[in-house]
């Protein structure tokens, strides 16, 4: 029973810590508002974090331990879907939210040809962070008459798993990849106020 009362009264604590931060936050953005750069930053941060543990301790440890694949046919097989397909997924379900973040893989080498730069944003924006990869690239484009604010960040392969599947695949067009390297980027877009 004690047990209970500390679990409730931590819930408590930690309701009234985020409350109070998010209305402090509220209060910051109403004076001065945060930058859209920093807003992708955020954004960036937490669809990376989930990414590679997704990756590194879901998929990559199952394949080593022989219980499960990972696969593209995910759906109808009994395997994980990839990682590529598990960031397509949820990107796909934050659309229905209608909070209009879109985000997505692309690569100047991509496996899926649907993957490679669709405008000129796209292509200035993977050739600047495969050359320097510490660097985002942001700017601001303008598609079907509305504006947004877009940023690409290079897509590291953080895990040997990574290389050895990019590698491997018979579309591939590059297959020397090492861990490391720079398989692509990830391209968060989000609207800007006119
Ligand atoms: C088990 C195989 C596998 C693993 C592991 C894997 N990928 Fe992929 N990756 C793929 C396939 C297949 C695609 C194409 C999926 C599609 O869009 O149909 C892809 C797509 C991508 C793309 C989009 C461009 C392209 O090549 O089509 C990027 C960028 C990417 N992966 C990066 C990574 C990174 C970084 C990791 C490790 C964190 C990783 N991948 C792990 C197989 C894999």
């Amino acid at each position: 029973m004690s047990s209970l009362k500390w679990l409730v009264g931590g819930l408590c604590v930690a309701l009234c810590v985020i409350v109070g931060w998010g209305t402090g936050f509220a209060g910051k953005e109403s004076s001065g508002s945060v930058p859209l750069e920093t807003v992708v930053d955020y954004i960036h941060s937490v669809l990376e974090a989930d990414r590679t543990f997704y990756t590194v301790h879901v998929v990559e440890r199952m394949q080593r331990r022989g219980v499960i694949e990972s696969s593209e046919q995910w759906r109808s097989a009994n395997a994980l879907p990839l990682p590529a397909q598990f960031f397509q997924e949820s990107s796909s379900l934050a659309a229905l939210t209608g909070a209009q973040v879109q985000y997505r893989l692309i690569s100047l080498n991509p496996i899926n040809k649907q993957s490679g730069p669709r405008t000129d944003f796209e292509r200035k924006a993977l050739e600047a962070v495969t050359a320097h990869p510490e660097q985002p690239y942001k700017g601001q484009v303008r598609e079907g008459g509305t504006r947004y604010f877009q940023a690409v960040y290079a897509d590291l392969a953080v895990s040997p798993v990574c290389v050895s599947c990019h590698n491997a695949d018979p579309r591939s067009s590059k297959r020397d990849y090492k861990l490391h390297d720079v398989l692509g980027a990830v391209l968060i877009s989000i609207p800007a106020p006119e």
